[in-house]
């Protein structure tokens, strides 16, 4: 009896939009296996979900202005549409803020607790008073001590490439509010992963030989081991997290990566109740296939499994590891911050059938080496290898069945031509089998083509438009074998393209069948058959230039990038002849002449308030008349309900540009509308102002608001 099969991918975060790249390299992969497996009649479970505590969710929900719980429940969302449109066939789709995770992580700590695997240590880490917590190392920025660079992180150098811990920082800063943090000593809880080092390194050595570990995994694992294995810290001092039920760690969460693959199990639970025992607590009746990318190894082939190992209970671990390389977008890297790449969105727009979609994907999986997507191969595969090759073969079978033989599928007399092509095309089927039994998707995708290929050839040498007049029974082999193999293409495609599968099936007037149908040439004769479809038309390739441009994120032409944010000083400023509402203010940005602004500004501000206040301006907007007076500019203010307040940039010198933190200065258009201004995402955010959620800096200096926390700048 062959093992259950337990298929894992790895959690996504909940905080992003996935990219094509994170989408084949770990749920459409797993779906593919999982597809796989449930055809040849393993008993399949496939389980994954959104990762959603962590630094990373909270950092994402003070730039949207939401609760952490907000954004979980809005991301998760996205990702679980983005996947449904894939196809994708989780058996259980969770996420891990739920109570079933609370608990099983909290159990799993108390059994690793009593098992004597936990070290308790007390460190100094950077505490900032301002923002009232302690800073993760990434959150600290700092001189680096090793080469002076000033823009040093708390966890490394990217100049030097030290790596550091951020009171080893020279003028240690808050990343987020640029205050000087103080060091304080905090308690934490730690793996002990040294006490279970050997214990691990045995598990790990039988694992990668039973389950053929691809080559990144089984080099990474080992490197990690012979380096030597440290105690592991897994608490944080966070909100947004599973608590530590331990006395002393109230205001503390377990780390995500600690938490994140208990996740696995819970999300499990949540969706079988009664039943996931029966997968996780029966190692050795499970097969457990962990997908990833590469990134992600040492945790699931180190980490985790020394947690379950540490555990007192008996927990499924990991059995087969399959980690892909990087995709890359054409010639660079997906890009969420600079709009490179296409995203799951994307795909959903793209009026490209899902179906496609995966198929070059799981065509171009990063199996061994790092590969790219590109629009120009994407098309010629599809077209190609798809449409002309598999796409052809149903058609012509299925036609010349219903021409010749009023779509009954005929039976024939087998001459040794036949049964040379039944000999070729079961040796495929054997080995595209083993492929997927070793989990090579890609390898198992390109000898499905390959079969269909050579479907093809067979159709063409054995030219049955000729052979129906001059010897019947040879045609109707022909076509018997052929629709047959369009049978079994339609069996081995369930995995990668399931919809198109399903067509397929339909046109053979046949319920969906399962690998245990391969590989026969007969049973069909006699059937009646549909009318076959045209599969897909053909990519248009004239579109390959268009879609090239449009996701390649250079000339990304957003409101935001071209409006002009500058600091200007207000030098004089009195009432509007005219118009009672607005001031009439001088204002000097740094140039040749001060300019001249109105302002709404009356019922929020004195005068005297205003008068040498040194504010921001949007200083490209095209000149406007205000009852009479031409306006050069706008100054920002923003509010909420009835409190107002003017945008404050006292420290800044008159003309400096505000800008993102990442960002050159750049020429911004001459004059841009109201309408684009006004489109432009300015908002305050938990008292930072952010374009686009981006907090903005005049030089060095993040723009801060003090009365008015969130609220749309305008
Ligand atoms: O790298 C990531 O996207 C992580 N969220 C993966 C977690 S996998 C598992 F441990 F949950
Ligand atoms: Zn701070």
């Amino acid at each position: 009896m062959s093992k259950k099969r337990l298929i894992t991918s790895a959690l996504p975060y909940v905080n992003n939009e996935p990219h094509l790249g994170n989408i084949i390299g770990c749920v459409l992969s797993a779906d593919c296996y999982a597809r796989y497996c449930r055809s040849a009649g393993h008993e399949t479970l496939y389980v994954c979900g959104t990762d959603e505590y962590g630094t990373a969710t909270e950092t994402k929900a003070t730039q949207e202005g939401m609760s952490p719980r907000e954004i979980c429940d809005k991301y998760h969302a996205i990702h679980a549409k983005i996947y449904q449109y894939f196809n994708i066939s989780f058996d259980a789709f969770g996420r891990t803020s739920n109570p079933e995770h609370t608990e099983i992580v909290q159990a799993i700590y108390k059994e690793v607790e009593e098992s004597g695997y936990l070290i308790e240590k007390d460190s100094e880490q950077c505490y900032c008073l301002k923002c009232d917590k302690f800073l993760a190392d990434r959150l600290v920025e700092g001189k680096c001590p090793k080469c002076d660079s000033d823009q040093a992180r708390g966890d490394q150098c990217d100049s030097c490439d030290t790596l550091l811990t951020p009171t080893e920082l020279k003028e240690p800063k808050c990343s987020v509010c640029a205050s000087t943090p103080e060091v304080r000593s905090t308690r934490h809880l730690y793996l002990d992963l040294p006490k279970i080092s050997d214990q691990l390194e045995r598990y790990q050595e039988k694992a990668i030989e039973e389950g053929y570990w691809p080559n990144n995994a089984k080099t990474t694992t080992q490197s990690w081991m012979k380096r030597g294995l440290e105690p592991r810290a897994i608490t944080r001092d966070l909100k947004w997290g599973v608590p530590v039920p331990r006395e002393g760690y109230e205001s503390k969460v377990f780390y995500v990566w600690f938490d994140a693959p208990i996740g696995y199990i819970s999300i499990t639970k949540r969706a079988f109740p009664e039943n996931w025992q029966h997968w996780w607590k029966d190692p050795d009746n499970t097969e457990l296939y962990q997908f990833m990318a590469k990134d992600n190894i040492p945790f699931h082939s180190v980490i985790f499994p020394a947690t379950q190992l540490a555990a007192t209970s008996n927990w499924t671990k990991v059995h087969h590891l399959s980690s892909t390389e990087y995709l890359n977008y054409e010639d660079t890297r997906f890009s969420k911050r600079n709009n490179t790449g296409v995203f799951g969105t994307d795909v959903i727009n793209s009026g490209i059938h899902p179906d496609l979609w995966r198929f070059y994907l799981l065509a171009v999986r990063p199996e061994r080496q790092d590969t790219a997507f590109s629009w120009e191969d994407f098309f010629t595969q599809a077209n190609k290898n798809f449409i002309n090759n598999i796409g052809n073969l149903v058609n012509r079978a299925l036609t010349f069945c219903n021409k010749f033989f009023e779509g009954k599928v005929p039976e024939g007399e087998f001459s040794n031509e036949h049964s040379e092509f039944i000999n070729e095309a079961t040796g495929f089927q054997t080995e595209i089998t083993g492929h997927f039994e070793k989990v090579s998707l890609k390898e198992a995708l390109r000898l499905t083509l390959k079969l269909s290929q050579a479907g093809n050839v067979f159709f063409d040498h054995s030219q049955p438009w000729k052979a129906i007049k001059e010897n019947p029974a040879h045609a109707a082999a022909t076509i018997s074998i052929s629709v047959h193999l369009v049978r079994d293409l339609a069996i081995l495609l369930q995995p990668f393209m399931p919809e198109t599968s399903e067509r397929i099936f339909k046109m053979l007037n046949l319920e969906v069948q399962t690998w245990s149908a391969l590989g026969d040439f007969k049973s069909l004769c006699g059937r009646q058959i549909n009318n076959p479809e045209v599969l897909y038309q053909k990519l248009d390739e004239k579109l390959i230039e268009k879609l090239k441009e449009k996701f390649c994120g250079e000339k990304k032409d957003e409101p935001w990038s071209n409006i002009e944010l500058k600091v200007g000083k207000i030098i004089a400023i009195e009432n509007h002849p005219t118009a009672e509402h607005l001031y009439v203010e001088t204002v000097d940005l740094g140039e040749e002449k001060p300019r001249t602004i109105c302002s709404g500004l009356v019922k929020f501000c004195e005068k005297d308030d205003l008068l040498n206040k040194h504010v921001v301006v949007a200083a490209n907007l095209s000149p406007a008349e205000l009852s009479g007076t031409l306006s050069e500019g706008m100054i920002l203010g923003v509010s909420k309900k009835k409190n107002f307040e003017v945008i404050d940039c006292q420290d800044a010198v008159p003309g400096t540009l505000l800008l993102k933190e990442d960002e050159q200065a750049a020429q911004k258009p001459q004059g841009i509308d109201i309408g684009t201004f006004k489109k432009a995402a300015l908002r305050v955010v938990d008292g930072s102002v952010c374009i686009n959620g981006e907090a903005l800096f005049a030089g060095d200096k993040q723009i801060k608001t003090s009365l008015v926390m969130n609220g749309k700048i305008s």
